[in-house]
């Protein structure tokens, strides 16, 4: 048994189909059920013995005791975060209180719990975090990728906020020996990514004919790695990563978000025509730039790849084209995540127009 926090979300529930798929053992899954949960996204696990879906916030510290004395998980997979770096600069409170208070609440139960198995099973535990490569800032473009030793500059609500929580996991292992693993990840895409990012953003305003909002000069730089990738070395890191130690996972996948933005349009132009016959890239607009807005991301992955053997499957073009492709065979999850608070945040972040 292992315990997934977020599990329904983007990220944590492609891992739990990977885990389910690919181990033996089950998941419970403790989701607060935030506008980014998503019960949907888990569809082809109900009735499955091996998934325990139970609704509850991770700063709940009696929830996650009575969790952990009952299921007695052999790990715990800490994926549950408020994690739009858009929400954070209109509403950091949320972020301060799931990324720091959460992930503390968590380790404190974690590490009591830890405390109380016997030597085997001790020694046999594992609290791995997961992690952005936010935490380490922006880099400037002759700057060599992020390595886990750059130094922490969190420049928004949210990178802050992850970046505190990595130093808690970080002081738990130093000062108490609690077994803790983390992963500092680059920016994921593919199947039930929630539509205020980039790429999912990009592919639904496009069907419906909005604009496709690109912040500043569009130059900026993402490391984009498929969602499948990550879930893969999540699972290498469990299982074979030294204790106390981080790893950079990232795809070697640096590209501008107008060249993200291009290549979306051009596989939809090919896939799914416009109705006007017009190419979908017709509908970029320059919008706004996002405050204090970094300008790359990229990601080192020499270590997790020489220590654990990991390597990406997908290149950007297969990845995004298999992306591209679940979004248009999935109408109804679309129209499931795309009504009532997902029209009010579009609204408040891009205005009547959008
Ligand atoms: P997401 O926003 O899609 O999902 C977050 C999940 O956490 C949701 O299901 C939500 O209901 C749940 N949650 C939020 N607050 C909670 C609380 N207090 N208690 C219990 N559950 C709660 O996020 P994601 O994109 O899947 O990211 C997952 C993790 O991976 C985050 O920690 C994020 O920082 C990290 N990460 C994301 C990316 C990326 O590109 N998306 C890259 C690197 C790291
Ligand atoms: O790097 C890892 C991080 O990647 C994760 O930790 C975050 O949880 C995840 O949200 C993501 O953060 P970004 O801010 O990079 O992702 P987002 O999809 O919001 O934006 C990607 C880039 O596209 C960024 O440079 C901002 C730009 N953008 C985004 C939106 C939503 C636009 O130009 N227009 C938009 O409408």
């Amino acid at each position: 048994m292992i315990l997934v926090t977020g599990g329904a979300g983007f990220i944590g529930s492609n891992f739990i189909l990977d885990w389910i798929a690919h181990e033996q053992s089950s998941v419970i899954n403790l989701d607060k059920l935030t506008y980014a949960g998503n019960q949907n996204n888990l569809a082809t696990l109900q009735g499955n013995a091996r998934h325990v879906f139970v609704q509850g916030d991770i700063c709940d510290a009696e929830l996650v005791r009575g969790l952990l004395s009952m299921h007695k998980p052999r790990a715990i997979i800490h994926f549950a975060a408020e994690s739009h770096v858009d929400r954070s600069i209109h509403g950091p409170a949320e972020f301060m209180q799931t990324n720091i208070n959460g992930t503390f609440t968590l380790l404190e139960e974690a590490k009591t719990y830890w405390q109380t198995l016997s030597g085997e099973e001790q020694s046999a535990f594992r609290f791995l975090h997961v992690s952005t490569d936010e935490v380490y800032g922006s880099l400037g473009a002759d700057d060599a990728p992020f390595t886990e030793t750059t130094a922490y500059a969190p420049n928004s609500p949210y990178s802050a906020s992850k970046a505190a929580s990595d130093h808690l996991v970080r002081a738990y292992h130093h000062t108490y020996g609690f077994p803790t693993l983390t992963t500092n990840c680059s920016n994921n895409y593919g199947a039930y990514q929630f539509p205020e990012k980039l790429i999912p953003l990009i592919i639904l305003n496009a069907l419906n004919g909005n604009p496709l909002p690109i912040y500043g000069d569009g130059q900026n730089i993402r490391d984009w790695l498929y969602v499948g990738d990550h879930c893969t070395a999540i699972r290498e890191v469990l299982a074979k990563g030294r204790l106390g130690e981080t790893y950079n996972i990232g795809g070697w996948n640096e590209m501008t978000n107008l060249d993200v933005v291009h290549t979306v349009c051009s596989i939809l132009d090919e896939l799914k025509p416009a109705a006007d016959g017009k190419p979908y890239a017709s509908l970029i607009t320059y919008v706004k730039d996002r405050p204090g807005h970094d300008r790359r991301y990229a990601i080192d992955a020499r270590k997790i790849e020489k220590e654990l053997g990991w390597k990406p499957v997908e290149t950007f073009e297969t990845g995004i084209h298999k992306t591209v492709r679940w979004y248009l065979e999935h109408a109804k999850w679309i129209e499931n995540v795309t009504s009532g608070e997902y029209r009010t945040w579009i609204g408040k972040q891009y205005g009547a127009a959008s």
